[in-house]
């Protein structure tokens, strides 16, 4: 029988309630179509932080290598370990080691959730540049704690990640409906957004039968509100897409619904799949996560593997629970409870 090996990052908080329901959806769907999942947790996380001073061991990256993908919860406990260190320490590095630079989030309304929006109709795909531009980490400090403190954080745009983001857009278009929106601020950032719709406009010419359209982050923002039908792939930044997508994921009913995909297209290292949400520490005990974004996730991860019969099994499962209004409204449901809705939905 053909095996995966998948790599579990449960990681903080929520993150830990949401990969155990993912991984008893993604078994039983694997189990139905025939194939085995083999999986290997890693207790990397903020705990792990306070008993060894790091995030993961010096040779966590090596080892997480040798797997097919990656599945991870959460991270983050910002009242026990800053921000700056947790993420810089795990999540962080597994996308730019892996070179997972294309970060995609699907935006649509599962049946019988409810929308903030009286539009219902959208289905978006944000692609976000996963690593570099705002995110690269280049920067630096001088004259700490004095009057003449300088902080100074520098975005990098390269040719090359410029170009494969927005070409791994275009292909995507293609295989939806044939829309690409590029999201730049070339008004007023007059190098690097200006060097983006450069790069937009050369790809593009290899891609005649897709229809592009250039679009400032704050009118973007105001459309995915006002028109978001309208959109189909929508390619950004690092940081534009990371604040599109939480905007993606409050019009599609919250973040308990926004899955995520950090995909190494060309497939030399290890793709990692995670929910947009975050650790949520102050629902951690409650067992009322809804375990939905990161399920969904999870299909996007068989779907990377190939398993693309299985995905779609876990689409309508999520689907079908959904419909019945099971996960639709939040803390209604315990996590428990709809992963067995989900799981019993697989048949
Ligand atoms: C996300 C998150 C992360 C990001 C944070 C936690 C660093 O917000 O995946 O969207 O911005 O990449
Ligand atoms: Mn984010």
């Amino acid at each position: 029988m053909k095996s995966y090996k998948i790599a579990l990052i449960p990681g903080d908080g929520i993150g830990i309630a949401v990969i155990d329901a993912t991984w008893q959806v993604l078994n039983k769907a694997a189990a139905g179509a025939g194939f085995a999942l083999d999986g290997t947790s890693f207790p990397w996380s903020c705990d792990f932080y306070e008993k060894t001073g790091a995030m993961m061991p010096p040779d966590g990256i090596e080892t997480l290598r040798g797997f097919d993908a990656i599945l991870l919860g959460a991270v983050g406990w910002p009242k026990r370990v800053p921000d700056s260190v947790s993420l810089h320490g795990l999540l962080l590095p597994i996308r730019k080691a892996f070179v997972q630079y294309a970060n995609i989030r699907p935006h649509r309304l599962l049946p019988g959730v409810e929308g903030p929006l009286r539009a219902s109709a959208f289905d978006i795909l944000c692609i976000r540049e996963n690593t570099e531009g705002e995110y690269s980490g280049a920067g630096g400090r001088i004259h700490n704690g004095t009057g003449d403190e300088v902080a100074v954080e520098t975005a990098i745009f390269t040719r090359k990640g410029v170009e494969r983001i927005l070409r791994f857009g275009f292909e995507q278009a293609r295989k939806r409906r044939g829309k690409l929106a590029s999201v730049t601020k070339s008004n007023a950032q007059k190098y690097s957004m200006v060097f983006w719709d450069e790069v937009t406009a050369q790809v593009a010419a290899d891609y005649p039968d897709v229809e592009v359209a250039n679009y400032h982050i704050d009118a973007m923002a105001a459309r995915m509100v006002m028109a978001p039908e309208s959109l189909d792939v929508v390619v950004a930044s690092n940081l534009f897409g990371d604040i599109l997508t939480d905007l993606g994921a409050a019009i599609q009913g919250g973040l308990g619904y926004a899955a995520s995909a950090n995909i190494n297209p060309e497939r030399n290292a290890p793709s990692m799949f995670e929910p947009v949400h975050g650790s949520a520490p102050d629902i951690a005990h409650l067992g009322i996560a809804n375990p939905i974004a990161a399920i969904w996730s999870g299909a996007m991860m068989l779907d990377h593997l190939g398993e693309s019969r299985a995905a779609a099994a876990v689409i309508s499962a999520i689907e079908a629970a959904t419909a019945r209004g099971i996960g639709t409204k939040p803390g209604q449901h315990k996590t428990t409870e709809i992963t067995s809705a989900i799981v019993a939905a697989l048949g």
